[in-house]
């Protein structure tokens, strides 16, 4: 922070909005040469900064409780949230979470990282990931340079500050990296970074759970990794086992790094799994559950021709990964 402040005062003319003057996502207009204005509308407060409450901003401060007693709640008393699970309350309580939550994005989206200010291609243009927050002005400088110098920290004040731990400290929730594994994995269905366009780019424009990281993102994909036959998806047998085809085998690309042969690449829908195990170990459950149900719909409807399995055996698993297993399900 000292640094920021160092270099915003060696320049003059800075456009003021590169202090962040704007608080509780008050919007910065910069105007005239040196001179700034904060848009506070529907942020609960004013002032030339917003920072001064508005009166019901000050009560509902007052009323909500603090962020740790919401977080023992939510992690103590189950016999309270077994309660709320058993009756009425758990539907009125996940419409308030769900809206309250919904809520804290604009929609239609305002910012994407090359318009700090409204803009119809934010809204329009799909490709963009789009922002919450307004991206740095191009004028500032900051420690990592937007226009100046790159100043990156010290790799060895990051890693002996956050990174290093002496013991073994178990989560306090019971969760550990197959949990990080399966996030990443899922996520990478609807943020996909586009590789010919750049960071600021998206190239999932269905931007939902379409599982276009089990079938890829666009038919020749799709094609590349079918069996056509039983509507099932292509797969190597390895001791036993089933695995991914290889890439020799289906001609899908994958990012692997250079030094593994293509016989050992193995192929699924997203090209970035071949470079974390957890993220194939995920990508091969769900081309097996494809497959498994594939068996199954097949045994019930023996009529039904190869794309309607397919078809039908990706919907199951797009239901799958939408729904919490439910513990008297029998399969
Ligand atoms: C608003 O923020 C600017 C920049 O941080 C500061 O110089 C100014 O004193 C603040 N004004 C008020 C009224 O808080
Ligand atoms: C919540 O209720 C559902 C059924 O309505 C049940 O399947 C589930 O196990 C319950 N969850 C907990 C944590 O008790
Ligand atoms: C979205 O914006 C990018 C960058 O300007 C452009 O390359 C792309 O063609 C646009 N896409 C659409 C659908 O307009």
């Amino acid at each position: 922070m000292s640094l920021l402040i160092v270099l915003i005062s060696l320049s003059e003319n800075l456009n003021p909005c590169c202090y962040y003057p704007c608080q509780n996502k008050g919007i910065c207009i910069h105007f005239e040469l040196d001179q700034y204005h904060c848009d506070c509308t529907r942020t609960g407060y004013y002032g030339p900064n917003c920072t001064t409450p508005l009166l019901w901003t000050k009560i509902s401060k007052h009323l909500y409780p603090s962020h740790s007693f919401v977080h023992f709640l939510l992690t103590h008393a189950s016999w309270i949230w077994k309660l709320i699970n058993a009756t009425f309350l758990r539907d009125v309580l996940m419409r308030l979470i769900i809206t309250s939550r919904t809520n804290l994005i604009p929609s239609p989206h305002i910012y994407n990282s090359y318009h700090n200010y409204m803009n119809w291609e934010s809204y329009s243009n799909l490709s963009y990931y789009s922002r919450v927050l307004p991206p740095v002005p191009e004028d500032c400088p900051t420690p990592m340079g937007v226009k100046g110098k790159k100043q990156l920290p010290d790799p060895e004040v990051l890693v002996t500050n956050f990174l290093i731990r002496k013991k073994f400290v178990p989560d306090p929730q019971g969760t550990n990296l197959m949990f990080a594994f399966f996030a990443q994995h899922f996520t990478h269905q609807f943020f996909k970074t586009s590789l010919k366009l750049g960071s600021a780019f998206t190239s999932a424009l269905g931007h939902g759970v379409d599982l276009s990281n089990v079938y890829g993102d666009n038919l020749k994909r799709q094609y590349q990794l079918r069996l056509f036959k039983d509507g099932k998806l292509k797969f190597q047998m390895v001791d036993g086992e089933m695995y991914p085809p290889s890439v020799a085998e289906t001609q899908a690309s994958m990012n692997y790094p250079p030094t593994v042969p293509k016989v050992y690449q193995m192929a699924v829908g997203n090209e970035q799994f071949g470079l974390l195990p957890g993220l194939m170990m995920y990508a091969t459950l769900w081309l097996r559950e494809h497959n498994r149900v594939c068996d199954i719909l097949k045994s019930e409807h023996p009529t039904w021709k190869d794309e309607q399995l397919f078809q039908t055996a990706r919907l199951i698993l797009i239901g799958e990964w939408k729904l919490p297993p439910s513990p008297d399900s029998s399969r």
